[in-house]
């Protein structure tokens, strides 16, 4: 995929604030897939530093809640400043995801991009926690890091270079993820599927050089991505 949008931000601003596979371009690739429209109201469940929340108020004109649990809300505050956003625009807040502090039937829709997989994997998260939040018709689209084929019970050894076992505890595959969701019958599966850039958004993360990034380098040098994928999630609320 040629990620336009993604291409015409500062390398080094976005190598700075990555925590993981390139957030910014997993997000152009999910939206490509499940567009969204100016004027609607977005919540960014897990934005991190905040790339996602700048992208897609940029490039969409939509009004974002950019959500973090790690990250001070007044540092990504400022760097929504520093890229010339009104705090009518974008709005950061800190808030846990079991605790989100909004009206029921707020969100057009909710973007989640290598979060969701720390708190959603409790199959009763999404009716009771995330799915009231949304209106009805509106959407839910998630990126979670995850595996081919679950292999939790026999690791590879190149896996293991990197990670520890528990620290591979939430990647799981689709038909996992599929057992997960469908538990919520109000939340209709649009689609899980496979994503495009793996190995881009992979490359550019381990070509940075934030402590974990340096870290996950051996495992993915000797091959472990080839048990690996990033899943692209995408649920309506009927
Ligand atoms: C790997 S980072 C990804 C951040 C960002 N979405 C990105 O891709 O650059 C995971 C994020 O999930 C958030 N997170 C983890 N557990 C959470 C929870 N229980 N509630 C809210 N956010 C959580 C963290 O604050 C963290 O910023």
């Amino acid at each position: 995929m040629n990620y336009i949008k993604s291409k015409k931000y500062d390398n080094h601003f976005i190598y700075d604030c990555m925590m993981g596979p390139n957030a910014m371009k997993l997000l152009e690739e999910l939206l490509t897939l499940h567009p969204i429209s100016s004027g609607e109201t977005v919540l960014d469940l897990g934005c991190g530093m905040g790339i996602t929340a700048i992208f897609v108020t940029k490039e969409y004109g939509v009004r974002v809640f950019a959500s973090d649990l790690w990250i001070d809300p007044s540092d990504n505050k400022k760097r929504f400043d520093d890229m010339g956003l009104s705090s009518h625009q974008i709005i950061p807040l800190k808030a846990e995801a079991h605790q989100l502090p909004f009206a029921n039937e707020f969100f057009d829709t909710v973007i989640s991009i290598d979060s969701y997989h720390y708190f959603g994997l409790d199959k009763d998260y999404l009716g009771r926690h995330l799915l009231p939040l949304v209106k009805h018709g509106g959407r839910i689209l998630i990126v979670v890091p995850g595996m081919k084929k679950d292999i939790h019970s026999d690791i590879p050894p190149e896996m293991l270079l990197s990670w520890r076992a528990e620290d591979l505890e939430t990647l799981h595959d689709a038909a996992y993820w599929q057992r997960i969701l469908e538990a919520t019958p109000d939340a209709e599966i649009l689609s899980i599927e496979e994503m495009a850039g793996f190995d881009e958004c992979w490359n550019d993360w381990l070509s940075c050089d934030n402590e974990y990034a340096v870290k996950d380098r051996k495992a993915m040098e000797a091959g472990a991505g080839k048990y690996m994928n990033l899943l692209a999630i995408a649920l309506r609320r009927k």
